[in-house]
């Protein structure tokens, strides 16, 4: 595979080298303050180009402060789907015909225009997902990257389309790739915009058309996407956005007969739901989802301990661990262990809990009242069954609104196939569990349903090679500080997970993840 010209945008790291910090801060602290003036409008779907205004709405609030009211947004129910779904079904005619120079042209205009507006939409994320202010600027760049390397990836294999040989003189035969019809889209809240951004844009810009309904805490990020899409001049009806419950909006669209694909992150019941679906219907397009996972890291006798330290403290607790991809099981060696655990505790009461916008925070309230509960419900049974090393509680520190706030929490004395070690959580919670060497730490590793990152620190070539032979894992990353497991780059890091972590196995910001919205035509001409 060759490298391709491709550069992430990289706001922070840019900023940082041009000595332009201060100036990123200043223009984030007054975007914050700006947007709040436009909260507690109402919302209407967006089908077929127009807005569509329903019976019932629902109300988004702040989780950082759950007294602020963002927003009072559409409620859609199954008729909203069919529309939507009709709407997706006449547009696809046309779309499909468009060239993909006309299509990748939108959505580089759209990559601009979220360029434009990026510390803006970085705002947006401290009230609605509560995104402290780092992830949030880093997300708006993911998103810039998917529009503008899926733009080119059709650009540089010309759509997927090319001449193959003659077998006998005369037969003129090429590949092409089509795209499906309608796709249904549900995207995620801890990723709002750079995940709803990558999956539309997947279908889309491969000449699917779309229905799409975001989370029900992140509605507005959607429309924000949204009013991106339609400044850059995406034609009526090819993207639909109907916002409302899983269960009203979701369901119907999974079931819809007359869409044909699907693109999903979210819980695996919920992805395999959709699969068996699809299966039960005889449906034959693709389901293509990322599935949550339960990511271990390793830390050998070798590591350097402040680089694992500082890898699983942030893997772990950034954005209260409420990715797919957080750092959730730490294998130690037994030699080390000790270390390791009272440095981690120690750097992890030193966190910033807080509000999102604050600089320092990276431990943000949770998303909401379901995940507090879970989270007040594991740190019991952590407690009752192994120790807590720290956290464990709820904060309700004066000086804290009315928010959801929480302790990042270290735990050790589990089982290594304790529930709590097995489960996702999507919470800030990693348990420690020490053993005697590389061979253990790989097997208990493996031992999972899921495998979608992990992480290994070690400073031994011959350790790192026989993680990489052995290690059962869609992300492997050794040596990351930074993070152990979470902060994929696009087109460097490809994102996706094996197991149970993902469906299809062609990872987001890959070589090879839009040809899964598209099917092979194998054309000849004879003569
Ligand atoms: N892409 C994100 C990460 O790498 C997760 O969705 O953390």
């Amino acid at each position: 595979m060759t490298h391709s010209q491709f550069e992430n945008e990289l706001t922070i790291q840019e900023h940082t080298e041009e000595g332009t910090l201060d100036e990123f801060h200043a223009a984030y602290e007054a975007a914050v303050d700006d947007i709040a003036s436009d909260f507690g409008e109402s919302h209407p779907l967006w089908i077929d180009g127009k807005t569509v205004q329903t019976d019932d709405t629902f109300t988004v609030r702040n989780p950082g402060d759950t007294e602020q009211v963002l927003g009072e947004f559409a409620a859609g129910d199954e008729g909203h789907v069919d529309d939507a779904v009709a709407a997706a079904s006449e547009a696809f005619a046309e779309w499909k015909e468009t060239s993909w120079e006309e299509r990748t042209a939108i959505f580089r205009e759209a990559a601009d225009i979220v360029q434009e507006r990026k510390i803006e939409i970085a705002a947006l994320m401290a009230y609605e997902n509560a995104k402290n202010r780092t992830e949030a600027i880093a997300e708006v760049d993911e998103a810039i990257d998917f529009l503008r390397y899926y733009s080119d990836e059709l650009e540089r294999t010309d759509a997927y389309s090319g001449a193959l040989r003659e077998p006998t003189p005369g037969q003129r035969c090429v590949s092409d790739l089509q795209p499906y019809g309608v796709f249904g889209v549900v995207s995620p809240f801890n990723f709002p915009f750079a995940i709803l951004v990558g999956m539309t844009t997947g279908a889309l810009i491969t000449g699917n058309t779309a229905v799409v309904k975001p989370a029900s805490t992140t509605p507005l990020t959607a429309h924000t996407f949204f009013d991106v899409l339609i400044e850059a001049g995406i034609p009526d009806g090819v993207a639909n956005l109907v916002t409302g419950g899983g269960r009203e909006v979701g369901q119907p669209l999974i079931e819809h007969e007359d869409v044909a694909g699907f693109v999903f992150t979210g819980s695996r019941e919920v992805g395999l739901n959709i699969q068996r679906t699809f299966d039960e219907m005889g449906k034959r397009g693709p389901v293509i989802a990322e599935l949550g996972g339960k990511n271990p890291v390793i830390v050998s006798d070798t590591a350097d301990i402040s680089k694992a330290v500082s890898g699983v403290k942030f893997g772990a607790f950034s954005f209260s661990g409420q990715k797919c991809s957080a750092t959730s099981r730490v294998y130690v060696h037994e030699d080390v262990a000790d270390e390791f655990t009272e440095r981690l505790v120690e750097e992890t009461e030193e966190l910033a809990v807080g509000k999102p916008e604050r600089r320092e925070t990276v431990v943000s309230p949770l998303i909401d009242d379901a995940a507090l509960e879970r989270y007040d419900d594991i740190c019991e049974r952590a407690r009752a069954d192994g120790t807590v090393r720290c956290g464990g509680s709820r904060l309700e520190d004066a000086d804290l609104p009315t928010g959801r706030y929480v302790e990042p929490t270290v735990v050790t004395g589990l089982a290594h196939d304790h529930a709590l070690a097995t489960d996702e959580h999507f919470l800030p919670f990693v348990t420690i569990h020490p053993v005697s060497g590389l061979d253990e730490a790989i097997d208990k590793s493996n031992d999972s349903e899921y495998a979608l990152c992990a992480g290994l620190f070690s400073e031994d070539e011959g350790e790192i090679d026989a993680w990489f032979d052995r290690i059962e894992s869609g992300m492997c990353y050794v040596n990351r500080e930074q993070s152990a497991t979470t902060g994929a780059l696009v087109e460097a890091q490809p994102f996706g997970g094996w197991k149970y972590s993902g469906t299809t196995g062609k990872f987001a910001g890959g070589p090879w993840y839009l040809q899964q919205f598209m099917r092979q035509q194998s054309r000849t001409v004879v003569g």
